[in-house]
């Protein structure tokens, strides 16, 4: 068996994966929102400083026209607005105040308000907050004649206001608007990601976790029915899946005691056999020393019982070694198949058979990676068939033959063993492969194929019975790896 898996470790366990997984896409969804909203109060900003801008504006139209305007009284309107400079653009006329203790800057990055495009609008807000330290901005937009920010739409085209200003106060602005927008989206992720995983661990984890307990505990004493899941009466899937396993793991309960009784059984079985076949053994001795009596009533009736005792004993032998030899995994080492198949007519008793010839056409020097007594025995089995299907047509027929032939494809070695007989008699057809139940022979245990085929799938094969019109052919696939 398999070694038990360990619990799910704290990191990669369900829970924690799911906790990270909600607050990852939430927080990615507020990126996604926080962008226009940053872009969006940027955009607020400057068109406060616009506003702001134009009442200063309106302050200097009331001075009367042929006095020029005291520095002083253009120094504290510009500070009232955080402006080094402010300019109106018309086509009719310009006018422009500035600080008279700072020069006027030459570089300033452009910020027009009159343009509204997301992405221009957006880009203008991260750059801001990246490189917006110590830069200079120029702030243009349309005059407002009514001097209120909320006028915007109303405002006059044709004049526009420029703003002169330091950078810095907008980022400061934007990194508090930025940082508030992030605590705000943490706040709301954890708290959705603590909500969600409690209905999440309620409904799903946890009967999950349950179900992996119990199949972790299960697979260690799988004999144990009281580790048997106790399904609940969900009607979803997970009630499904509770139900189903909790069925699966009755049926593999009762089918280990089962096979515990059957193995039980078969252990008595093979014992009581063994005795029998002493026993049997035992009295082939006396029936050998009875042949030897001169009563011509013992003599005519003596081969008959020598003959029943032998077939006794061989089955009895038989049923043993198929009890004993079912599970010793294969040793393969270099084989030479054509060697090997002819090793196996002399076993199969087909070498100089006076009434069946053997055709063996596997060519020279074929090298397979096998148990060879276990294959000669899967081919024995297959010859020895065919050497009985064959052998009661003998006096009829001159023309029987056993044939051995080999060929390859991509996945598989074929070894096929035909002969030209009466073909599989329904009774062995309707049981192929069935231990005890595919004879269809008088003397046959039905062990035969069953046995060939279990060592050619220890083999990584398989054995087939290729339908045919006439005769009976059996293909042993191999893998083509075992190919050296
Ligand atoms: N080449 C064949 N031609 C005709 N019938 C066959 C052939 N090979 C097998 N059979 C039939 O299939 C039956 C099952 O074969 P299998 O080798 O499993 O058992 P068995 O030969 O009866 O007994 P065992 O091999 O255990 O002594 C046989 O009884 C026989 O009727
Ligand atoms: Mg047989």
């Amino acid at each position: 068996m398999a070694e038990i898996t360990a619990k799910p470790p704290l990191f990669t366990g369900l829970s924690t994966r799911l906790i990270a997984m909600i607050v990852i896409v939430i927080l990615a969804l507020e990126v996604v929102i926080f962008l226009p909203s940053l872009a969006n109060a940027r955009a607020n900003w400057l068109n406060n400083r616009l506003d702001i801008a134009a009442v200063a504006l309106r302050v200097i139209d009331a001075v009367p026209a042929n006095m020029t305007i005291p520095a002083k009284l253009a120094d504290s309107l510009l500070t009232t607005a955080g402006a080094n400079a402010i300019a109106l653009r018309s086509p009719a006329r310009s006018q422009l105040i500035e600080r008279s203790d700072e020069p006027m800057p030459h570089a300033a990055i452009t910020a027009d308000v009159r343009r509204r495009d997301p992405f221009y609008l957006i880009t203008g807000g991260l750059d801001t907050l990246i490189n917006g330290s110590d830069r200079m901005l120029r702030i243009v937009g349309p005059a407002n004649p009514d001097g209120t920010a909320a006028a915007t739409a109303s405002r006059d085209d044709t004049q526009l206001i420029e703003v002169i200003m330091s950078e810095a106060p907008l980022r400061a602005e934007l990194i508090t608007y930025a940082r508030n927008i992030f605590l705000l989206s943490l706040t709301i992720a954890i708290l959705t990601a603590a909500v969600l995983f409690f209905f999440i661990n309620r409904d799903l984890i946890r009967p999950i976790k349950r179900m992996t307990d119990s199949i972790l505990a299960f697979r260690k004493e799988p004999e144990n029915a009281s580790l048997i899941i106790v399904p609940s009466d969900r009607k979803d899937e997970i009630g499904m899946t509770e139900r189903e396993l909790a069925a699966m793991q009755s049926d593999l309960f009762a089918m280990l005691r089962q096979r515990r009784h059957l193995a039980d059984l078969g252990l008595a079985v093979a014992k009581i056999n063994h005795d029998l076949r002493n026993t049997l053994t035992s009295a082939q001795l006396l029936s050998d020393q009875v042949a030897n009596l001169d009563d011509p009533n013992v003599q005519r009736l003596a081969p008959r019982l020598v003959h029943t005792l032998d077939r006794a004993i061989g089955f009895a032998q038989s049923v043993l070694s198929y009890g004993r030899e079912s599970g010793v995994p294969p040793k393969p080492q270099p084989v030479d198949l054509r060697a090997l198949l002819e090793e196996v007519q002399f076993e199969a008793g087909l070498r100089a058979h006076p009434g069946i010839r053997v055709d063996n056409q596997v060519p020279d020097e074929i090298l397979l990676r096998l148990d060879p007594d276990q294959m000669a025995r899967v081919f024995t089995n297959l010859a020895k068939n065919a050497r009985e299907a064959l052998e009661p047509l003998a006096e009829k027929r001159d023309d029987l033959t056993v044939c051995f032939s080999y060929t390859e494809d991509q996945d598989w070695l074929i070894i096929s063993v035909m002969d030209n007989g009466p073909g599989l008699p329904p009774r062995a057809r309707e049981n192929l492969f069935v231990a005890f139940e595919g004879s269809a022979r008088a003397e046959g245990t039905g062990l035969g194929l069953t046995i060939a085929r279990e060592l050619t799938e220890a083999h990584g094969g398989e054995l087939v019975f290729v339908d045919q019109e006439k005769g009976t052919r059996f293909d042993v696939r191999l893998p083509a790896s075992l190919l050296i």
